[in-house]
């Protein structure tokens, strides 16, 4: 089952809580938070704060996508603030295994964040401690840049060693997904699809409409 969830990022800032109750009543699968440092990439985005404030707005999962230099800082100031799942960048920590170890440790999900250069062989000996993998398919930092052709090879790729060795991880894509890029994507093996400017906030429909026109497209898709 494919999931779908809304990069808030991408939502009017200045309307947030009316953006949720939309995105709820479409029926996303969860939400994805990109938080940056301006360090790690050149931008920031929204806080800890902020996403305490939404977590009364909604039971799904919230997934935090942790786009900072030292990420193990912050595990537990994102799990106070309401993150069901955790995702770090390999390029960003000294010492991923032990990260993702203090994830898990709270019973949270634990993911790995790779940028679309970094090769799939940074995560060799940590798979046994991963629950999902969010494959950047554009350069973190900005929304609206155009998908990277090369990462269509290195999901597929990623899915086969998933499958050789039956380890129970989700593939998540980030950046760019679009009409176009979210079945290719999925053909390749991702189960879990960060929507932005290409897709959920990017028609002049309602969100709500949006998110269940996606849904019906994907749906259709997967019956293929
Ligand atoms: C890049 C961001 C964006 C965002 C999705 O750092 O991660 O990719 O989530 O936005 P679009 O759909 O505009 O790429
Ligand atoms: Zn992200």
């Amino acid at each position: 089952m494919v999931q779908i969830g809304p990069s808030m990022m991408c939502a009017d800032m200045s309307n947030l809580k009316v953006e949720m109750e939309q995105l709820e009543k479409g029926g996303v699968d969860y939400y994805h938070f990109d938080i940056m440092d301006g360090e790690f990439v050149p931008n920031f985005t929204m806080g800890p704060d902020l996403i305490h404030r939404l977590r009364k707005l909604s039971s799904k999962p919230f997934d935090v996508h942790l786009m900072v230099v030292d990420p193990e800082r912050y595990i537990d100031t994102f799990i106070d603030a309401g993150a069901d799942m955790i995702s770090v960048h390999a390029e960003a920590t000294k010492h991923l295994q032990r990260t993702l170890q203090s994830i898990r440790d709270k019973n949270i999900l634990a993911g790995v964040a790779l940028n679309p250069s970094t090769p799939l062989s940074v995560l060799d000996y940590v798979y046994e401690d991963i629950d999902y993998i969010c494959i950047m398919s554009v350069n973190p930092g900005f929304a609206g840049q155009t998908f990277l052709p090369t990462i269509y090879k290195k999901i597929e790729q990623l899915k086969q060693i998933i499958n050789e060795n039956n380890y129970p991880i989700t593939i998540q894509v980030d950046g760019n997904m679009s009409y176009e890029t979210i079945p290719k994507v999925i053909d390749k093996g991702a189960n879990m699809i960060v929507c932005g400017t290409s897709s959920i906030f990017s028609t002049t429909s309602s969100l709500k409409d949006s998110v269940q026109n996606l849904q019906c497209m994907i749906n259709k898709f997967s019956k293929t």
